[in-house]
């Protein structure tokens, strides 16, 4: 059965057919990235890009409209470069990740499977009830999420926000990382960056590196993650918790599941 589309949104595929063909001319786009967007516009997940949100070394990421499969009217597109290098670095996320552990080494899978394993993190995080973007698709290197935001505006990073209530914040985020925990998983990479503020409420973002508690190097990820958020909390507005009552309190959570979810 053929789908209805509202008129905006065919209006605005129209315009992302023209716009699409003009950047792979422009050379914004690798033809296989500029592929895998159709694929994503064809599936209802987008029916336009708006305009970039952040240059990241990994990755860009950019506000798009919504397509008629997704309730809401923006999605967040993360594409994850090809052409850089950073991921065979950061492979032993990957290696040591049961469920990701065999890669041919050549880069475009590489960064395929971290595509893939960023939109099972949070698959993984959104069936716990941890507050991160819910993951709508994903087709090579390129992610469809959930903005977090509001009337179109991404949120703003805890880094770029003075909170009013640091204590409570905090003790958000502490329960977050249990939560993951609890259900096998560890973030890996938590920072003042990649945790953005939705009004008062913290959001975790950025879950390509998250391992599953198997991997051998998750106990050495979660004392940092722990120790990274506890640092930016004291510098950043004199709050003193102390480490081993708040990984404590983590593992607490944890009756391991192998992570499967
Ligand atoms: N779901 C989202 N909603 C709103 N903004 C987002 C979302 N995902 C990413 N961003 C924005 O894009 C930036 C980079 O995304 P991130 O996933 O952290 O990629 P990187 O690996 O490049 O750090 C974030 O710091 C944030 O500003
Ligand atoms: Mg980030």
């Amino acid at each position: 059965m053929a789908r209805r589309i509202s008129k905006k949104k065919q209006k605005r595929r129209e315009e992302f057919m023209l716009k699409e063909k003009s950047k792979v001319e422009e050379g914004v786009f690798d033809t296989k990235t500029m592929l895998t967007l159709r694929r994503l516009f064809s599936h209802g997940v987008i029916s336009g890009l708006e305009f970039i949100i952040a240059v990241g070394k990994e990755a860009d990421v950019y506000l798009a409209a919504a397509g008629d499969k997704v309730r809401e009217e923006f999605v967040i597109v993360k594409i994850f470069r090809v052409e850089t290098t950073g991921f065979i670095r950061r492979k032993e996320y990957i290696i040591g990740d049961p469920r990701f552990g065999k890669v041919k080494g050549n880069l475009y899978n590489y960064v395929n499977v971290w595509c893939k394993k960023e939109y099972g993190n949070l698959k993984i995080a959104a069936a716990l009830g941890v507050r991160a973007p819910v993951p709508y698709a994903f087709s090579g290197n390129v992610l469809g999420m959930q903005m977090i935001g509001e009337e179109g505006h991404p949120s703003p990073s805890l880094r770029n926000t003075r909170l009013g209530n640091p204590d409570g914040v905090l003790d958000y985020v502490i329960e977050d990382i249990r939560k993951l925990y609890g259900g096998g998983l560890v973030h890996g990479d938590i920072s003042e960056y990649n945790i953005l503020m939705k009004g008062n409420v913290p959001y975790l973002i950025d879950f390509g590196q998250a391992v599953v508690i198997r991997h051998p190097h998750a106990m050495e990820f979660l004392h940092r993650d722990i120790t990274n958020l506890l640092a930016y909390f004291e510098r950043a507005y004199g709050i003193k918790r102390d480490y081993d009552r708040t990984l404590a309190y983590v593992l607490s959570a944890g009756k391991e599941r192998n992570g499967n979810v």
